[in-house]
């Protein structure tokens, strides 16, 4: 007989370790995980890694700026990313650091192998560079702002003696491939961006630094450090081997998924597969890039606050519903926000009520009517008949869309079971069937009700492993879940003893402020009370904090014909500062001044407001400041 050997290399990215892990970092590491845990369900040999990049300016600046030297610094946040992933249960089976001794020896190794290969050059390099995003940017690329196009922020200009990687060689190649392999660069859209890149031709990469010595050195040229994204990128085939374990090297390599987002695309799906050509490795099987999280509808960022501690989430609601709402709420793939309000909806409504409140209820009624003992199933009609097929279908599209990676959509399948057996438990009403003794249908209800939520449970096994291992457990299972488990219906033992238990998930408020009160009939006004209101668009030309207060910040705006304004908002808290310079916004002009902790405000801006979140009106494209609105 034949055996197949199946092997799943999966990947992040490796996190810069200048600041804590954030719900960004955790997000991709969380996907990661719950893919690499339904690979191993499905009976692959898993390898998971992630780690840390430590090198580059941008690690040294933050060293500095704590006033530690940069290899202590970059052990305590390392650690500090060890100890959340633990906390997340993340089930990486590396983790790779980029300071580690050996991790360096090989991208040395690597380097060398590209200057033999003639793929390197000495050269100039004059041009724009983005520390925060560690990446050269040229002249076309900035416009006129000279602000980084990926991050936008300030870039700095660079004159330096630096090595140069021929990546402008590999354009046809890379054309090639991914013409090829279009399964190389998910999903589609973030494929067709990287082939206008390509299709544009790609030009040389500045490949080492001379200005600070924060990296690996270059091979017998010391003055020079790698560039931290080639030190980085090298990471993936150091931390299995390359090229010294050329078994596990064997066994892992190619990678099946690099898993990223959609900001550092370019460096997956262009330099890092050139740099694989140049020395004559094998390419990853996917890159999958996927979207930007917001919190609340804001960029995550240390400056802005909301760079949330993920393990807040955990303490709060559980690990559980952290990454079922992260795999729920936010279409994979796509942007999406976070946001705490959405999570504890769906605590309530998909995991507290269609799924916690059918397991009690089946578990309670097998307690009471059979002495927590399943029975064996006896009448089945046609509904019966019909719902185990419904069920099953679900199973099979399940793992069709995790094969494929539509996550979201894969959630949404095991969501219609628990919808259909909520409804089959309610058609069926086993509650009457008690009261009427009718021992033969009761027990066919409840056994394939029980059927269909152990299916649930392995299904949700890799996203929510915690609950998953409970609800397994009280049917009977105290191994593990298994693609055994789906492959068929009628699976559970009778006889089995099952538990019933405390209920799976727990209610959460979400403290929510009051709303305000709906328009009645009685409250309406004529236009022309409306129209007393004087409304103008206004450009903000400066924006900063009012003294002592954490509520207020002081506009300077234009309003066109009727000249500056100074406005004093309550907006501090949703608004840093300088975010809000250039924007074209809606004053009330004819209010009566008056004065907000000393400071005058001769209007009033527009906001609107939720119970999380305040957004300023703007308006939907250019139009000059002081221009009427009606
Ligand atoms: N060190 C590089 C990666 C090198 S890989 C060879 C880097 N590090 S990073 O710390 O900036 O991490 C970026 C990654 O973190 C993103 O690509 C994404 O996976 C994750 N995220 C960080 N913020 C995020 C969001 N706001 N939303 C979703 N993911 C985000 O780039």
């Amino acid at each position: 007989m034949e055996v197949i050997f199946l092997k799943f290399y999966i990947t992040t990215p490796i996190y810069y370790v200048n600041s804590d892990p954030h719900v960004g970092s955790a997000y991709t590491t969380i996907i990661a995980d719950i893919i690499a845990r339904y690979k191993r369900m499905m009976g692959y040999d898993v390898f998971f890694l992630t780690g840390t990049d430590e090198h580059g300016q941008k690690i040294l600046q933050a060293a500095t700026n704590a006033g530690k030297d940069p290899q202590s610094f970059c052990d305590e946040l390392a650690g500090r990313f060890k100890k959340l992933w633990k906390k997340l249960g993340i089930t990486n089976d590396g983790f790779i650091r980029t300071t580690d001794q050996d991790h360096m020896k090989v991208v040395q190794y690597f380097v060398k192998k590209m200057m033999e290969n003639g793929d390197l050059y000495k050269g100039e390099y004059k041009g724009w560079y983005c520390v925060p995003c560690e990446s050269y940017w040229n002249e076309e690329e900035i416009g006129a702002e000279r602000l980084c196009p990926s991050c936008g922020r300030e870039l700095k200009y660079i004159t330096e003696e630096n090595y140069f990687f021929r990546l402008s060689k590999y354009t046809d190649a890379l054309l090639e491939h991914y013409r090829n392999h279009p399964e190389f660069v998910q999903p589609d859209f973030r494929r067709n961006e990287m082939l206008k890149i390509l299709e544009g031709g790609l030009k040389d990469l500045s490949i080492t630094r001379t200005t600070f010595k924060w990296g690996v050195p270059m091979p017998d040229d010391p003055e020079h450090v790698i560039y931290v994204w080639v030190d980085a990128l090298i990471n993936y085939i150091s931390a299995i081997g390359y090229p010294f374990d050329t078994e596990k090297f064997n066994r892992y390599w190619p990678a099946d998924l690099h898993l990223i987002g959609k900001e550092i695309n370019r460096f997956h799906s262009i330099v890092w597969p050139a740099m694989l050509i140049s020395v004559g490795l094998p390419l990853p099987k996917t890159v999958f890039a996927h979207g930007w999280l917001t919190v609340d509808g804001q960029k995550i960022s240390k400056s802005l606050g909301n760079a949330i501690d993920p393990s807040y989430f955990v303490e709060k609601y559980g690990n559980d519903v952290l990454r079922f709402y992260l795999l729920r709420d936010i279409n994979f793939g796509k942007d999406g926000d976070f946001s705490e309000k959405n999570l504890v909806n769906r605590l309530n409504s998909d995991l507290a009520n269609d799924y916690g409140n059918l397991l009690h209820r089946t578990l309670a009624m097998l307690e009471k009517h059979y002495s927590s003992v399943l029975p064996e199933p006896k009448e089945h009609d046609e509904i019966d008949e019909r719902f185990k097929e419904d069920v099953m279908q679900r199973v099979k599209e399940y793992e069709k869309l995790m094969e494929e990676y539509s996550l979201t959509q894969a959630v949404e399948k095991i969501l219609e079971i628990l919808m259909l057996s909520n409804k089959y438990f309610d058609e069926k009403r086993p509650w009457i069937l008690a009261k009427q003794k009718d021992f033969s249908r009761l027990s066919t209800v409840l056994y394939n009700t029980c059927e269909a939520l152990m299916k649930v449970a392995v299904m949700f096994s890799p996203i929510m492993p915690d609950s998953s291992r409970e609800v397994l457990l009280r049917v009977g299972f105290d191994w593990g879940p298994s693609k055994e488990l789906l492959d068929r219906w009628g699976i559970l033992k009778p006889s089995v003893r099952i538990v019933h238990g405390k209920p799976l998930f727990e209610k959460k408020e979400f403290a929510t402020e009051k709303k305000e009160s709906e328009p009645r009939m009685d409250d309406l006004i004529e236009l022309d009370e409306f129209k007393k209101v004087k409304l103008r668009t206004a450009k903000v030309l400066s924006a900063e904090r009012v003294p002592k207060s954490d509520k207020l910040l002081k506009l300077i705006v234009d309003v066109g014909d009727l000249g500056q304004r100074q406005i004093v908002a309550g907006i501090a808290k949703y608004y840093e500062p300088e975010s809000l310079v250039g924007k074209t916004i809606i004053v009330v002009v004819n209010l009566k001044p008056a004065k907000l902790m000393g400071v005058e405000s001769q209007g009033m801006l527009l906001a609107a407001k939720d119970s999380t979140n305040l957004r300023v009106l703007t308006v939907d494209g250019d139009i000059a400041p002081g221009a009427t609105i009606s």
